[in-house]
């Protein structure tokens, strides 16, 4: 997209964007058919079209589906410790207002969204918090009024960008919402590692410049209080942005000296940037969670003692649970089977739930 070479593909992408942003979601998504309330209706879909993809974008992008069960036991997690810590009896469902902002307290984003798996799973447990609250029948009013404006999600590639448009519009609708003309999904064709952009600054369409002028406002301007997702992973980052490089740097220091690395290159890792980017904003914010399944690489290894002790200063607690499958340590499970990766990858991989209080 950088390139005038591209310039055809950008009039091809404001189309798309102009289409998502003023389309009818409620007659588009009647010809979708029913399904239960509860399955995902892109999941085959999408493990089918990610073999197909262009292999080494989907590496270079780390375009790894995120299996369901992963995505729900984050999502109940973090819905609890909102509940239980944060004092928020509906969890992600809660709506109330800061007092001294006027904003939604709980906003939530994922900064790597894909396909909309987590915003979907978000969907799911806010559903289930209503109806356990006896609110289920309030859910046309609730979507309008207490939830698109907080519900936000960042994806970089067009395809997983329109399949998650699809597939959260068809759920809200499912469960009983009804779209009207000109509303659209929080959901933004955007590079989340860039820094955000002033509307000047913005060379592409019309709709894509707006589309990304909103998608700043969220990353600067909006408190947001849950990050959350399965970022990237890909050791030679193909995000070269200086803002996030300067953030990193932070990590290159321990107890205020340089780390002394002969070689930190693991720290420009996407799923680094991703972490630090998760850090700023919960930063900004003042308090909240972040929630991640990412490479494990940062629990034990040496280069990442000063991305520890960062972490270890900004936020008050850290839940982690490592999953392991690292193909190139060959371990083996503590009940003698093969220790076997939650996705398709050689690494392995950690949950990490960080929270800061107010
Ligand atoms: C591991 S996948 C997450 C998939 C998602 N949770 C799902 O199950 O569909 C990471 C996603 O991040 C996107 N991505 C990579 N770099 C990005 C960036 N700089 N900004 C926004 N999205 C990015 C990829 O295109 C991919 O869809």
């Amino acid at each position: 997209m950088e390139t005038d070479a591209c310039t055809p593909i950008n009039w091809a992408i404001d189309d798309l964007v102009q289409l998502l942003s003023q389309v009818d979601m409620g007659s588009i998504l009647e010809n979708f058919g029913r399904r239960t309330r509860t399955e995902d209706p892109v999941v085959h879909f999408y493990e089918t079209f990610l073999g197909a993809y262009n292999a080494k974008l989907r590496k270079s992008r780390g375009v790894y589906y995120t299996r369901s069960p992963v995505v729900s036991f984050m999502m109940r997690s973090v819905d609890a410790i909102l509940k239980d810590r944060f004092q928020l009896p509906l969890g992600l469902a809660d709506n109330t207002k800061d007092p001294v902002t006027q904003k939604p307290r709980v906003q939530i984003l994922d900064p790597a969204t894909g396909t909309g798996t987590f915003l979907y799973e978000v969907v799911k447990q806010i559903y289930r918090n209503l109806e356990e609250m006896g609110m289920a029948h309030q859910w046309d009013s609730y979507v309008r009024d207490n939830l698109l404006h907080r519900l936000f999600g960042f994806e970089l590639l067009m395809a997983p960008y329109s399949v998650a448009h699809l597939k959260l519009g068809w759920q809200l609708q499912e469960l009983g919402y009804r779209f009207t003309n000109k509303q659209r999904l929080g959901i933004y064709l955007t590079n989340t590692l860039d820094e955000a952009m002033k509307k000047s600054e913005v060379l592409f369409g019309q709709y894509v410049a707006a589309e990304a002028n909103e998608a700043s406002e969220i990353k600067r301007d909006t408190p947001v209080m849950v990050v959350l997702g399965n970022p990237p992973y890909s050791g030679h980052s193909a995000n070269e942005s200086e803002w996030i490089a300067g953030l990193v740097q932070d990590y290159y220091y321990v107890d205020g000296k340089p780390l002394g690395e002969k070689n930190p290159k693991w720290l420009q890792d996407d799923y680094v940037k991703f972490i630090r980017f998760g850090q700023w904003r919960i930063e900004g914010t003042g308090c909240g969670l972040l929630a991640f399944v990412t490479n494990h690489g940062y629990l034990d290894n040496p280069t990442f003692r000063g991305m520890r002790q960062s972490l270890n200063k900004t936020f008050d607690e850290i839940y982690l649970l490592d999953l392991h499958g690292n193909s190139k340590k060959k371990e083996v499970s503590p009940n003698g089977y093969p220790d076997k990766n939650v996705f398709d990858i050689q690494q392995g991989v950690a949950v990490v739930i960080m929270v800061k209080y107010p």
